[in-house]
């Protein structure tokens, strides 16, 4: 019988230790968010680093470019140490619904569907689709592209274009028809179909089609025929964050009142 309440004592110290280092745990990070060395904020932000110049993965095997400097730049104005999670363009909206992530910034286009899911920051790009072809290509016009195959980056306004998306149609001023869409996890490998001959025309947005048909000049072309509407760059954030909503907001317009904003645009877009 000594023995048990013994054991039972010893049992109950071990629970209360263990709650209290919870306890202390819980009193230094807030909900995951405080990195426990300095006492700065960690902002976690999801992107998908195949989409130059926005997003790439850098020589050093992180993600480079445009909106990873932006972001960076935001994150010191607000005082946040920014992390970057990379992963597929598809799923970037979902890691903010479950909470993996706090924002996404991808090339991502406001969108009234994509606003159901989350807020978007004030634009801070302004883009539009391009048609990609094999040089040899007669796809001139946008009625071309009908019953057509079309590569895109799965999930992108690209892919929405391509499948004939009525809620898209503004972008090409009419809705495709019949085409048959690839839909491909990153934006090279579509062009990787174009060029095999799997394809007939890649659907991208405006400046990684100019980077990828620098790259393969020999084999492809923009169809500088085929025009489309404007679209707007911004970043998303979790519904449940208005007041870091509002803190990026701030921070882009001072960002781009004091110059750096065109710095970055300047290092990585208009070189
Ligand atoms: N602007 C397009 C969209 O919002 C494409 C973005 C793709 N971005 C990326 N990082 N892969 O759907």
């Amino acid at each position: 019988m000594k023995k048990f309440v013994k054991v039972l004592a010893l049992a109950l110290v071990l629970v209360l230790s263990v709650s209290m280092l919870a306890a202390c745990d819980g009193g230094t990070s807030t909900s995951g968010t405080s990195n426990a060395d300095s006492g700065t904020k960690v902002l976690k932000i999801g992107t998908n680093a195949e989409f130059p110049p926005f997003e790439f993965m850098g020589d050093d095997g992180q993600p480079d470019g445009f909106d990873i400097a932006l972001i960076k730049a935001i994150g010191e104005e607000i005082g946040m140490e920014v992390q970057i999670e990379n992963m597929e363009f598809k799923s970037l909206i979902g890691a903010i619904e479950s909470g993996n992530i706090q924002g996404i910034i991808a090339g991502m286009t406001v969108d009234d569907e994509r606003k159901k899911s989350v807020d978007f920051s004030d634009g801070y790009y302004e883009a539009h689709q391009m048609v990609l072809v094999r040089k040899d290509s007669d796809i001139t016009k946008t009625e071309d592209l009908n019953g057509k195959k079309i590569a895109v980056q799965e999930g992108t306004t690209g892919d929405f274009v391509a499948s004939g998306d009525p809620d898209w149609e503004f972008i090409l001023g009419v809705s495709l028809q019949n085409t048959e869409v690839s839909r491909m996890k990153k934006g090279l490998d579509a062009v990787i179909e174009l060029k095999n001959g799997r394809v007939d025309a890649v659907i991208i947005d405006s400046n990684p089609a100019q980077v990828f048909a620098e790259e393969n000049a020999d084999d492809i072309k923009i169809v500088d025929s085929i025009q489309c509407e404007t679209e707007t760059y911004a970043i998303a954030v979790s519904k449940d964050e208005p007041d870091l909503l509002n803190s990026i907001n701030t921070a882009l317009k001072t960002l781009k009142d004091n110059g750096k904003y065109d710095e970055i645009l300047k290092q990585y877009i208009e070189q």
